[in-house]
Order: C-alpha cells, then sequence, then structure tokens
C-alpha cells in the first residue's frame, strides 16, 4: 500500500508514476482491483474501474494518462461512473463483463454536476443543431406530430440528407448547387455539411439497428444524443482530462467562434484584452476555483461569458445569460427568449427584461477591472452600432424586395443571383462581423471588415448589380 505525500508540482507525474506502480503489483499479484492510498488517490480499493484501468493502459494509453491528470481521479470517480450505460440508451455494448457505452451524453454527468447539466441543456449551445442544420428537419417532425429527439423519428425522416438536400439561405452553398445540377445529384455528398455545419453545431447521434452508430465521432456543441439529450461537455472540457483550465482559455471557443461569418476569436485577439492574454496569459492562475481579478490581468471568453469572477455574478454555463442582444440574426433583437419558455428552434420572441437582466449582469463582470462610467462607455457605443447596423439592413432588405417586385430578379432560387448573394453578406457576414466588432473591444472588425464591407463592398456591389440589371431592361 503506497502512502505518500507530495508536493502540488510533481503531483501529476506522482498519479502516472503511481498509476504505473500499482497496475505493476496488480499484475504480478495476479489481483483484479487497484490498490493504492494516499492525499492523491488512485482509485480506491474496490473501485470496480479498476478493471477497466488495466487494460486500457496498455489499449489506449492516451486516454488513460489523461485521466490520470484530472480531478475526476483525485476524487475516485472512475471509468464507469462515466460509461456504465443508462437504461434508456442504445449506444450500450457488453465488454469485457461490463455493459457501457463510447458516449457519455451529458446525463452520465448530471448525478454530479446537476447545475451545469441544467444550464447547458437550457442555452443556445445544446440547441444549436436543430437550430443550425437540422432546422428542417426539426420543423418536418413537429409537423408531422413526432418527437425531433428521438432515435425513431430520426431514422424516419433522415436528418442529414434532408440538410444535404435543402434549397434555402441556411445552407449557404444550396443556391448555386441547385443552379449547376448537383443539390439532387445522388452522386454529389454535399459532406461539408456533416464535417462543417456538423462539427461546430453537433451531428446526430444514432444507433442503428444492426448495433453500429452514426453521427460519431463527434464533439458539437449541439450534439444530438441516443439517449435523447442534447450537447456534449466535451466540447471545451477535453477527454478524458475535463478541466476548468482547459476551458477557460480563448482558444478553446475559437475553434468554432472564428472566421468570416462570427470571428469572435479573431476580434479577441486583437483586443486589448486578447492581447494581454497573449503577452502575459501564461503567468496568470487558470486553475484557481474562485477565478477572480487576482488570478488574472484581462478577461478571456469564459470571464466574460460564464465564470462567477471574483463572485461579481454567479457562474453560468447558459452563455446566453449575459447577452443584451441577437448579434447573429438579420435584425439585432434584444435576447429572445429561451427553451424553457417556447420552441427556440421555432418561435423568436425577444424578451427585453432579461436582455436587461444579462446587460447588468455582463456589466458586473466589467466592473471587477474597470469603473462603472468606462463600461458604460463601452455598452453606449456597441447599442449605436447595433442601431446602425440595423438601419442599413432595413435599406438592404427593401432593396431586395423592390427588385423582386419589379421583377429585375427571380424569387424561385433564394440564394443564387448576385443580388441575394450581397444581400445575404450584409447580414450574415459583414453585418455579424461590424456588430460583433464593436461588441468585443475589436476596431479593425467593427470597421474595415465590418462596416465598410457592409456598405461599401456588399450593399455596394448589390445596388450597381440592380442598376445595371434595370438599365438593361430599359
Ligand atoms: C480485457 C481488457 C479490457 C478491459 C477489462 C476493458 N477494456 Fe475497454 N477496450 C479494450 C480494448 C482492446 C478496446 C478496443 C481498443 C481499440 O479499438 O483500439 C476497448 C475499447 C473500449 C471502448 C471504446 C469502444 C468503442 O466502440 O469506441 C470503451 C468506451 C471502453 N473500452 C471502456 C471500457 C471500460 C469503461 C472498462 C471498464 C469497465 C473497460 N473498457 C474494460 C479492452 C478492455
Ligand atoms: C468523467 C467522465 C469520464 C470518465 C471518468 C472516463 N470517461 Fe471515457 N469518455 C467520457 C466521455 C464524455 C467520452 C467522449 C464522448 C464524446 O465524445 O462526447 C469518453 C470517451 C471514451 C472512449 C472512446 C474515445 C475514443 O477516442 O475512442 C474510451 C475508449 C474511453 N472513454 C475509455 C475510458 C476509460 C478506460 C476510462 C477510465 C480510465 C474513462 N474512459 C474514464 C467520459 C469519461
Ligand atoms: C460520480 C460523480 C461524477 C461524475 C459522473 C462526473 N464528475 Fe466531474 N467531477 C466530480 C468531482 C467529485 C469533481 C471535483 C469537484 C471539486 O473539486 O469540487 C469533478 C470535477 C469536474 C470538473 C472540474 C475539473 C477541474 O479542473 O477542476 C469538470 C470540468 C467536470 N467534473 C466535468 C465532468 C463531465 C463533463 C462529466 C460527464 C462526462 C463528469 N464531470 C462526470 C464528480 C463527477
Ligand atoms: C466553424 C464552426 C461552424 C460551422 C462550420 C458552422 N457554424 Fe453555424 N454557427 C457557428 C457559431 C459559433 C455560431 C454563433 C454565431 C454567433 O452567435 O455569433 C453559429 C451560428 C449559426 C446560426 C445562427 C443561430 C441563431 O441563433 O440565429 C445558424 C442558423 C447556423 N450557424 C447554421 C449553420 C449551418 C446550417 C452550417 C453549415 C451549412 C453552419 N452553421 C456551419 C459555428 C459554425
Ligand atoms: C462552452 C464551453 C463549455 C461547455 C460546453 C461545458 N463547460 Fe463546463 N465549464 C466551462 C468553463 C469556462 C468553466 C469554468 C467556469 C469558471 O471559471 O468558473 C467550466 C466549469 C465546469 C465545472 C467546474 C465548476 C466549479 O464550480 O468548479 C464543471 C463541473 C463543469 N464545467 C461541468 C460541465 C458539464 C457537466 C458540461 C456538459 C453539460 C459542461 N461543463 C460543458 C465551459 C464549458
Ligand atoms: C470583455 C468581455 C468579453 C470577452 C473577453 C469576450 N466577449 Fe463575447 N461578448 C461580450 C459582449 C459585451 C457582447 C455583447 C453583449 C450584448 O449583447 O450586449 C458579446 C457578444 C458575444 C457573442 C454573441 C454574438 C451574437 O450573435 O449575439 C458571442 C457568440 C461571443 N460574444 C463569444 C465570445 C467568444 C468566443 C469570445 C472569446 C474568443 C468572447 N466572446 C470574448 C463580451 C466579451
Ligand atoms: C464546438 C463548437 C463551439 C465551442 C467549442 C464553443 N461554442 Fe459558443 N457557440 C457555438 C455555436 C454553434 C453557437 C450558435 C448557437 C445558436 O445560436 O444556435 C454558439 C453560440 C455562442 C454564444 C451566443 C449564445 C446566445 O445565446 O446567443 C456565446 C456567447 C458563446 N457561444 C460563447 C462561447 C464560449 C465563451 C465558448 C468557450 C468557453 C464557446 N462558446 C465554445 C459553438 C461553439
Ligand atoms: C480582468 C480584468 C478586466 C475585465 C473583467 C474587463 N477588462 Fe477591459 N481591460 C482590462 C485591462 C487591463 C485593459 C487595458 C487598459 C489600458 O489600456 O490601460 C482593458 C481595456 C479595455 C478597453 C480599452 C480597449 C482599447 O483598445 O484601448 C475597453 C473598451 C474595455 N477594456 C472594456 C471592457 C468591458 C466592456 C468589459 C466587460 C464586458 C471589460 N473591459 C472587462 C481589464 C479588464
Amino acid at each position: 500500500m503506497l502512502k505518500v505525500t507530495i508536493p502540488g508540482t510533481v503531483r501529476y507525474l506522482l498519479v502516472l508514476f503511481t498509476i504505473l506502480l500499482v497496475l505493476l503489483s496488480v499484475s504480478c499479484s495476479g489481483k483484479d482491483e487497484i490498490i493504492a492510498e494516499q492525499d492523491e488517490v488512485v482509485l480506491m480499493e474496490g473501485n470496480p474501474s479498476s478493471a477497466c484501468l488495466v487494460c486500457h493502459i496498455e489499449e489506449t494509453p492516451g486516454i488513460v494518462t489523461s485521466y490520470g491528470r484530472s480531478t475526476h481521479i483525485k476524487n475516485n470517480v472512475g471509468c464507469l461512473d462515466c460509461h456504465q450505460v443508462h437504461e434508456n440508451d442504445p449506444t450500450g455494448f457488453e465488454h469485457n463483463g461490463f455493459e457501457v457505452t463510447a458516449i457519455p451524453s451529458p446525463m452520465y454527468c448530471q448525478e454530479c454536476h446537476p447545475n451545469e447539466v441544467a444550464q447547458n441543456s437550457n442555452s443556445k449551445h445544446a440547441w444549436t443543431a436543430f437550430i443550425g442544420q437540422y432546422k428542417p428537419y426539426y420543423a418536418e417532425a413537429r409537423n408531422l406530430g413526432l418527437d425531433p429527439l428521438a432515435q425513431e423519428t430520426a431514422k424516419l425522416l433522415d436528418p442529414d440528407e434532408m440538410a444535404k438536400r435543402l434549397l434555402s439561405p441556411l445552407i449557404a452553398d444550396s443556391g448555386i448547387l441547385q443552379k449547376i445540377g448537383l443539390l439532387d445529384d445522388p452522386e454529389y455528398n454535399h459532406a461539408n455539411v456533416t464535417v462543417g455545419c456538423g462539427t461546430c453545431h453537433g451531428t446526430f447521434v444514432i444507433a442503428e439497428d444492426d448495433g453500429t452508430i452514426t453521427g460519431m465521432p463527434n464533439a458539437g456543441v449541439g450534439r444530438v444524443n441516443a439517449d435523447g439529450s442534447l450537447g456534449s461537455c466535451t466540447s471545451c472540457h477535453t477527454r478524458h482530462e475535463f478541466s476548468i483550465a482547459e476551458a477557460r482559455k480563448p482558444e478553446t471557443c475559437g475553434q468554432c467562434h472564428l472566421g468570416p461569418d462570427h470571428p469572435q476569436i479573431e476580434i479577441y485577439e486583437e483586443s486589448k484584452h486578447g492581447n494581454i492574454y497573449g503577452s502575459m496569459g501564461e503567468e496568470w492562475n487558470w486553475d484557481s476555483k474562485e477565478w477572480g481579478a487576482d488570478d488574472i490581468g484581462a478577461p478571456t471568453c469564459a470571464t466574460c461569458h460564464m465564470s462567477a469572477f471574483g463572485g461579481a455574478v454567479e457562474a453560468t454555463h447558459n452563455v446566453g445569460d449575459r447577452l443584451y442582444w441577437e448579434l447573429q440574426p438579420k435584425t439585432s433583437v434584444p435576447q429572445w427568449k429561451g427553451p424553457d419558455e417556447v420552441d427556440l428552434v421555432l418561435e423568436r420572441i425577444p424578451d427585453p427584461e432579461a436582455a436587461a437582466e444579462g446587460r447588468t449582469k455582463m456589466m458586473a463582470v466589467c466592473t471587477e477591472c474597470h469603473s462603472t462610467t468606462w463600461a458604460e462607455g463601452h455598452f453606449s457605443e456597441l447599442d449605436k452600432v447595433v442601431a446602425d447596423y440595423n438601419k442599413v439592413w432595413e435599406y438592404t432588405d427593401g432593396l431586395l424586395e423592390d427588385a423582386y417586385k419589379k421583377g429585375l430578379i427571380s424569387k424561385d432560387n433564394p440564394i443564387d443571383e448576385t443580388a441575394e448573394i450581397y444581400h445575404y453578406l450584409v447580414w450574415h457576414h459583414s453585418g455579424r462581423r461590424w456588430r460583433m466588432g464593436a461588441s468585443m473591444m475589436g476596431p479593425d472588425y467593427a470597421h474595415w471588415n465590418g462596416a465598410v464591407d457592409t456598405i461599401m463592398i456588399n450593399l455596394g456591389a448589390m445596388i450597381n448589380d440592380l442598376e445595371l440589371r434595370e438599365a438593361v431592361l430599359k
């Protein structure tokens, strides 16, 4: 039996070393249980997951070593605590005398982390596969009176195939694919819908009748799990370390929050906050339970959107909780009501009261480091930018409707003509950058990549195209 007290820095090495040592003694003595007692326990005597460790240190050493670095092992949480399959989960299989799943959904974390699971389930993150590429499937299921989360419904309607063959600005490349005859071509896989949308938004995990599982591997934030739950905790806490330090760093969010339509990580890198993180972040304290202004010198994504941050607000796994605006839709409005109140996928009802509370919570984070005047100054400029964008959008949208009425372009394919494409870009790409740049202190995204691309490039090209068409028709 091991009895050692270790200082923090060598703890990690020791845990690994201890696993190896203990495994060695297990294989020598032929016992099927790991026995180790010390301040940093490996797994307590009698924990049935010791059996998993014995094989998996050989079979998948990467998994066992990251598990060895986790808080879980220190708290005697074993492989089976997460992998022993639940009754209502069709992904289970018999495995060396145990019934396990390879895809523990948030339901497997719920018993020990009920608050995080509840908040996450109530966030747009959890619902985002349905808000995203599976929206037409979701609407059709509801139409037919079926449960969109059920395995049977998915097997009947095939959500991926529906997304791949849909003609709509929701699937931006569908208009041109239709025009060139590939959208309905069964030989054209349109596989970017699965590896693109699905990797960020999440896939539908389906346990087929023959035991195979489709929709995996995947760690999209809105993954639809086979037990009917939504989300994947591993999108931010990669298995098997399940670390808060990792989730607090901006790179974790930047995996999905990047690119021409939602460049939050690029905006962050450009901001003063991101610069301070880049130059000083290595020295900060990422593991502290009560994370606050004494641990870090500038906020990360998690600080502003999720952490309790010095007790200024309550920590939340609902990332919409501190927002005022919906900055992604065509017209910005106060935050919509959440999935606990409405069918979020199909109903968009702004909730100005909840949005105002969100603003108050966000301000409470800012004022841990700034004065109220400083923070208010920022938000007052942001609100002006949102108002400006809304005005430009109203004009752009009116212009398109006008062009349809005048017969300059046709409505039957909604996203193939030049004016339609630029109309899309005004909203979906540059118009978002404009608003998001202003939200998170990215001046280049607010101005050059934002307002200028929107007004001069996209709207400008749309106007010129329509004027030319009108002149030619005359
Ligand atoms: C007798 C050795 C042995 C034992 C005991 C064992 N495993 Fe495995 N396990 C394996 C092997 C071998 C694989 C396949 C690895 C591969 O595909 O490379 C595997 C695969 C898995 C997979 C992935 C399956 C998939 O389809 O992706 C999971 C999950 C898993 N084991 C969990 C467990 C858990 C939890 C325990 C303890 C209850 C356990 N294992 C005990 C040998 C074992
Ligand atoms: C705290 C919960 C938790 C613990 C403890 C845990 N796992 Fe996992 N495991 C998960 C989750 C979550 C996934 C990934 C599912 C996903 O991608 O969302 C996973 C995935 C896996 C996979 C499949 C991954 C792959 O790349 O093929 C294997 C194998 C596995 N775990 C084995 C183990 C073994 C062995 C142990 C014990 C040493 C263990 N797990 C401990 C939660 C856990
Ligand atoms: C059997 C109970 C149990 C299960 C199941 C469980 N956890 Fe934990 N988890 C714990 C305990 C205990 C801690 C340590 C709590 C503490 O230090 O206050 C912890 C800590 C954590 C932490 C914080 C780690 C850190 O760096 O401080 C994360 C993140 C986490 N768990 C995620 C998960 C996820 C995701 C799942 C499901 C895949 C899961 N847990 C399943 C018991 C569990
Ligand atoms: C690189 C990751 C990534 C890919 C790929 C991706 N998205 Fe997204 N999507 C996001 C993020 C992040 C947001 C959140 C933007 C925001 O709120 O600022 C988002 C927002 C959305 C929204 C707006 C949601 C709302 O609440 O109004 C829709 C709809 C959407 N995506 C659909 C899709 C579809 C359909 C695809 C594939 C054709 C796709 N996305 C591909 C990451 C991605
Ligand atoms: C969008 C990214 C993200 C997702 C998805 C996510 N987490 Fe977290 N989680 C975080 C961040 C960031 C923190 C650290 C918050 C802080 O600073 O207090 C955290 C902290 C935690 C903690 C530690 C809480 C504490 O008080 O010490 C637990 C436990 C946890 N998460 C569990 C989960 C579970 C379970 C899920 C899935 C239902 C999940 N997380 C999904 C980002 C995420
Ligand atoms: C200094 C605090 C702060 C930091 C750091 C920060 N944000 Fe934000 N974020 C905000 C504010 C403020 C808003 C706008 C709030 C409002 O609507 O009033 C916002 C808005 C958003 C939105 C909503 C856009 C929409 O479509 O409605 C997303 C998504 C987002 N942030 C993600 C991120 C990501 C990812 C990171 C890190 C790469 C990050 N944020 C870093 C404060 C921050
Ligand atoms: C695996 C991909 C992924 C990761 C990782 C991820 N997000 Fe998201 N996030 C999304 C998608 C997709 C959406 C769009 C949700 C919607 O509106 O449908 C989104 C939306 C958001 C929103 C807007 C929520 C709202 O209610 O309008 C915020 C804020 C946000 N994420 C913050 C974060 C932060 C902070 C992190 C890191 C701690 C993070 N995200 C990590 C994919 C991701
Ligand atoms: C952890 C501390 C911290 C938090 C929390 C924080 N900031 Fe900052 N912020 C800083 C520091 C440090 C600077 C650099 C100040 C300087 O340049 O003198 C800064 C700079 C700024 C700047 C100036 C940017 C520039 O380019 O000059 C603005 C605007 C700003 N913050 C707004 C906010 C807002 C709004 C919030 C809340 C949504 C917030 N900050 C949250 C620490 C913080």
